[in-house]
């Protein structure tokens, strides 16, 4: 008898979340190409193929068109509605395969202050939205203490879209697929200042391989493809680095200092708390 693979990801699925819960890192993408593997042979083994499935290109063959799929499909977007729609729908990325669900924003989509994290980790893409464990609820004191919050006048998102499996970093290609919809992202919300949470976010919205310790406390000018105007954007530490490293705090509120003087500038500083 052959096994039941949609059985098989479903209990997966399950004991991997009763897993990472207690910390322990499972590799899912490993978990889905021995899934890959099993379907293949499945398919393989219940008799001869069609004329059109023996002509279809291996599913991972069809992957390195991913970047061009995503520019075509960003292009079209109008509308938060629409990107959404198409970020659901997308499927040139294969850290969706081992996501639960596509984590894209949450906040004021009116806001002036955009939030760019790296990406969601166990607790978002169980939830779906972005910086909404531990880390995310440091990153909420931080905005609090410069007058800012998600609820009132600020914008979250991250600049991959899909949990990597294990918690890793996303890999540039990984990165690189979600640019134009990450683009797309920041010319919708047309924010007038924009903060890149962590390195992994710094680096890729600024196109650098500098890392944050040189980033962090400096002012850049982001530009849209195509678009000579610019956003101020501010590096800051990640509240997850912060929650390993409390020490570090004392940089982050300095920074936070910086970019609550460039909102006064810019004529857009919220109220203050006493
Ligand atoms: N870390 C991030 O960078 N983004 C999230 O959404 C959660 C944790």
């Amino acid at each position: 008898m052959q096994p039941d693979t949609t059985n098989l990801k479903k209990h997966f699925d399950a004991l991997t979340n009763w897993w990472e819960g207690a910390g322990v890192q499972v590799d899912r993408a490993q978990f889905q190409r021995m899934l890959n593997a099993l379907n293949k042979a499945q398919a393989g083994a219940s008799g001869p193929q069609t004329a059109s499935s023996a002509t279809q290109p291996a599913r991972s063959n069809i992957k390195p068109s991913g970047f061009e799929a995503a520019k075509a499909l960003a292009a079209n977007i109008q509308s938060l509605d629409q990107l959404r729609d198409a970020l659901t729908r997308f499927d040139g990325c294969e850290l969706k395969e081992t996501a639960n669900t596509t984590v894209i924003a949450d906040g004021q989509a009116d806001a002036d202050i955009m939030v760019i994290g790296e990406g969601p980790g166990r607790d978002e893409d169980m939830q779906g939205k972005p910086f909404v464990g531990r880390a995310g609820q440091l990153l909420d004191r931080m905005l609090a203490s410069i007058g800012l919050s998600r609820e009132e006048n600020v914008y979250i998102t991250n600049v991959n879209f899909w949990r990597p499996p294990g918690n890793r970093n996303p890999s540039d290609e990984e990165l690189a697929l979600c640019r134009p919809f990450v683009d797309k992202h920041i010319s919708l919300i047309k924010p007038k200042l924009i903060i890149a949470a962590g390195a992994v976010s710094a680096k890729a919205l600024l196109d650098t391989s500098d890392g944050i310790m040189r980033l962090r406390g400096k002012k850049f000018e982001f530009a849209l493809p195509g678009q000579s105007e610019t956003i101020p954007l501010y590096p800051i530490l990640h509240p997850a680095y912060l929650l390993r490293r409390p020490a570090e705090k004392a940089r982050a509120w300095a920074d936070l200092l910086t970019i609550s003087s460039a909102l006064d500038t810019l004529g857009i500083a919220p109220q203050k708390r006493p």
